[in-house]
C-alpha cells in the first residue's frame, strides 16, 4: 500500500512526480503529495482524494519549481486520508521531508520519546515520527546522511523511504526494509520508486535496492551503502517489457484489458514449461524421494491468491494423493500450525509482497518446512525469501481486482499438481499425457471465450441484474472454488453484496436470504454432478431467485429448463475447467460494476498490494 517517487534532474521535477505516482495509483489513492526544492525553499503540496485533485491543484505540477523532488500515494492506515496526513510529511524542525511506503510498528514508543523531547507533531500518521527522529538527530549533528543513519535502527517495521533535507537540496536518501524499492538510472537524471512503472517512461536502467540498503544520489552521482556505511556494488539491470505493457491501449479499464490478456498471460506462463509432452519446472527441485516423505502441502495466500489456493487443493490432491490444506496467511501465522520439514508450504502472491503472507512464509521456513512460492513480481520479498520460486508470467498487472494474475496462478497449480504426481507415480502416464494436452490447449480455449459474440451476451445479463441487491454465487466442487472468486470480484468491483457457497451447503442457513429478486449464479460445469446443481437452482428458483447459470455447451440446454439466463464455456479436460468458467464471471464484474457506475479499477478501500498486517 502506498507507493513514493523521487527525482533528481534538471528538468522540473513535480510533472515527472506526478506522472510517476500515475502508474502507483494502484498501490493507494486515498491522497497524494509532492516535497520540492524549489530555487530557494522546499515547497510542499498535498491533497486529500485521487491524484487528479494534487494534480489540478498544482497544475499538473507546473505550479511547483524545483529540479528535485519525492512523491506519495497513500492507502490510509495512521490517521484517516486528510491533507494533514497525506505524506510528505516535514520534521517539526522544517528542514527534513519523508515519503513512506510501510508502517512503522513501534512509531507510539518513538512518538513518545519525540514529544517528551519537545518536539511537535501535526499529523496522526507513524510516517512523521520518521521526519521527526531523522529531523531530531539531523539538529544535534548537522549531518543529513549521518542522521538518517541514526534513525534507521530505530524504526521497527517495514519502509521504503524517499528523504530531502533544505541544506542539502541536491540529494535524496532513500533506504528500504522490507518494502519495495527501485533505484533507476538516467542521463544527467536519477529516479527512485516503489515500482517499475513509475519511472520506465524515463529509463529501463534500475537497480533493485535489497532490505537493509540505503542509497544517496543527486543528478549526478549515486552511492549505495548498508545501513551501517559500507559502501556496496549494486548490480544494474535492464527492463524488458515495455511501457505500453502497463498501459490501458485503447481499452476503457485497466481490469477489461487484463481479462483479454489472458490468453496471452496463459500462452507466457505455460508454453515455456511444456516441452515435446512434458513438463518441465527449471530450478525446482521437489525429487521423489523429498515427495515421498511430505505427509501435508499447506498452501498460503490472502485474497483471490487464496481462493487459486481453494482450488489447488482439489487439484493437487487429485493428482498427488497427499493431504492438502488452503489456509490465509493471516490465520496461518497465529494459528500454532502443524508444520515441520514433512511439509511442503507453497505460497501464492501476485505482488510478492503481501505482508501476511511474506509474515507467513517466515512462519513456515522457521518451523523447517521446505517452502516454494508462485510469484509474478520479479525479485519481490516473496520471491526472494522462499527456498524456490516458479514465476508466474501476467505481466504487470494495475487493476486492483486481479484477473489474469489468478488466471497464471491457477496455471502455474496445475503445471505443478501434474509434476509433482508424475514424480510420485500417483498419474499414469495416459492420465499425465492428457493433462499436458490439456493444458497446451488451455491458452486457445480461453481465446474462444473472449469473442465478441460471448462478450455481448455477458454485457446483457450484467444490464438485466445490476439492480439487485444481494447475489449468491453456487456450485459444487470446483465450481465451488471457483464461485469464491467470482463473488469477490463481484463485491470488490460492483460493490454489490453477494456470498459464495457450496451448492449442497445452501438448505443448511443461506437459503432463508433467498427471496424475490436475489440473484442466483449457479455454476454447473461439473458433470457428474450437474443433476445435483439443477436440483439446488430448482430450490433457489422455487423461493423466487433470478438464476444466472455457467455450464458446458453440452448442459446448456438442460441448464435452461430451470435458469432464466445461460452463459456456456468450452469444455476442457474437467480440472482445468475452472480456468475458463472463470472468465465470464471475470466479465460479469466488470459489466454489472459499470452499470453501477463504479470506479472499476480503483475501487473504495481497496488496494491491491495490501503490505500491512
Ligand atoms: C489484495 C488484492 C487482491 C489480491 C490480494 C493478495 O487484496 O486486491 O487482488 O488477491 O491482495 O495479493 P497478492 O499480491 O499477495 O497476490
Amino acid at each position: 500500500m502506498c507507493g513514493i517517487v523521487g527525482y533528481a534532474g534538471n528538468r522540473q521535477a513535480a510533472p515527472i512526480l506526478l506522472e510517476g505516482l500515475s502508474k502507483l495509483e494502484y498501490r493507494g489513492y486515498d491522497s497524494a503529495g509532492i516535497c520540492v526544492h524549489g530555487v530557494k525553499e522546499m515547497q510542499v503540496a498535498k491533497a486529500k482524494g485521487r491524484l487528479q485533485v494534487l494534480c489540478d491543484k498544482t497544475e499538473n505540477g507546473q505550479a511547483v519549481p524545483g529540479c528535485v523532488g519525492i512523491g506519495h500515494t497513500r492507502w490510509a492506515t495512521h490517521g484517516a486520508p486528510s491533507d494533514v496526513n497525506s505524506h510528505p510529511h516535514v520534521s517539526d524542525s522544517g528542514k527534513i521531508s519523508v515519503v513512506h511506503n510501510g508502517i512503522i510498528e513501534n512509531e507510539a514508543k518513538l512518538r513518545a520519546q519525540l514529544l517528551e523531547k519537545g518536539v511537535k507533531f501535526h499529523s496522526e500518521t507513524d510516517t512523521e515520527v520518521v521526519a521527526n527522529l531523522v529531523g531530531y538527530y539531523y539538529e544535534q549533528t548537522g549531518n543529513f546522511i549521518g542522521a538518517v543513519r541514526q534513525a534507521l535502527p530505530r524504526l521497527e517495521g517495514s519502509y521504503a523511504l524517499g528523504i530531502l533535507c533544505t541544506d542539502l537540496p541536491d540529494t535524496i536518501v532513500a533506504a528500504k526494509k522490507d518494502s519495495p524499492l527501485i533505484f533507476g538510472y538516467g542521463d544527467g537524471e536519477n529516479y527512485i520508486a516503489s515500482d517499475v512503472p513509475a519511472i520506465l517512461k524515463h529509463t529501463q536502467t534500475v537497480s533493485y535496492m535489497e532490505d537493509g540498503e540505503m542509497v544517496v544520489f543527486n543528478n549526478k552521482s549515486v552511492r549505495f551503502f548498508d545501513f551501517v556505511g559500507e559502501p556496496i556494488e549494486k548490480k544494474v539491470e535492464t527492463i524488458t517489457w515495455e511501457l505500453s505493457a502497463a498501459e490501458r491501449g485503447g481499452f476503457d479499464h485497466f481490469m477489461l484489458k487484463e481479462i483479454f490478456e489472458q490468453p496471452k498471460a496463459l500462452r507466457d506462463t505455460l508454453s515455456p514449461r511444456l516441452k515435446n509432452g512434458e513438463i518441465v519446472l527449471d530450478g525446482i527441485d521437489l525429487s521423489a524421494e523429498y515427495l515421498k516423505d511430505v505427509r501435508k502441502i499447506y498452501l498460503v495466500a490472502c485474497g483471490s491468491a487464496y481462493y487459486v489456493s481453494v482450488l489447488a487443493k482439489y487439484i493437487i490432491e487429485k493428482a498427488c494423493r497427499i493431504p492438502t490444506e488452503a489456509v490465509m496467511a493471516s490465520e496461518f501465522r497465529y494459528s500454532d500450525p502443524v508444520v515441520d520439514e514433512h511439509n511442503l508450504v507453497i505460497i501464492i502472491s501476485q505482488s510478492g509482497e503481501t505482508a501476511d503472507t511474506l509474515a507467513a512464509l517466515r512462519e513456515a521456513k522457521r518451523l523447517g518446512a521446505k517452502t516454494l512460492a508462485v510469484v509474478n513480481v520479479v525479485g519481490s520479498a516473496i520471491a526472494k525469501t522462499a527456498d524456490q520460486t516458479i514465476y508466474t508470467w501476467a505481466g504487470p498487472e494495475i487493476a486492483v481486482a486481479t484477473t489474469k494474475a489468478f488466471s497464471t496462478q491457477l496455471a502455474v497449480v496445475y503445471l505443478l499438481a501434474a509434476y509433482m504426481a508424475k514424480q510420485l507415480g500417483t498419474m499414469d502416464d495416459e492420465t499425465y499425457g492428457a493433462w499436458v494436452e490439456a493444458l497446451e490447449a488451455l491458452p486457445g480455449a480461453a481465446e474462444q471465450i473472449l469473442t465478441k459474440e460471448n462478450v455481448e451476451k455477458v454485457q446483457y445479463y450484467a444490464s438485466r441484474y445490476y439492480g439487485h441487491h444481494d447475489a449468491f454465487y453456487i456450485g459444487r466442487n470446483v465450481d465451488s472454488a471457483i464461485c469464491l472468486e467470482g463473488s469477490l470480484k463481484l463485491k470488490e468491483v460492483a460493490y454489490l453484496h453477494s456470498e459464495a457457497y457450496p451448492a449442497g451447503e445452501l438448505k443448511h442457513g443461506p437459503i432463508s436470504l433467498i427471496e424475490n429478486g436475489t440473484l442466483v449464479v449457479a455454476l454447473a460445469t461439473v458433470q457428474p454432478l450437474f443433476d445435483k446443481t439443477m436440483a439446488n437452482v430448482r430450490e433457489v428458483k422455487a423461493r423466487g431467485a433470478d438464476v444466472l447459470c455457467v455450464t458446458l455447451q453440452e448442459t446448456a440446454e438442460e441448464a435452461a429448463k430451470q435458469a432464466d439466463g445461460i452463459l456456456t464455456v468450452p469444455t476442457i479436460l474437467p480440472v482445468l475447467q475452472p480456468s475458463l468458467t472463470l472468465i465470464p464471471l471475470q466479465l460479469f464484474s466488470y459489466y454489472v460494476a459499470l452499470n453501477r457506475g463504479c470506479d472499476v479499477d480503483k475501487p473504495r478501500n481497496l488496494a491491491k498490494s495490501v503490505t500491512v498486517e
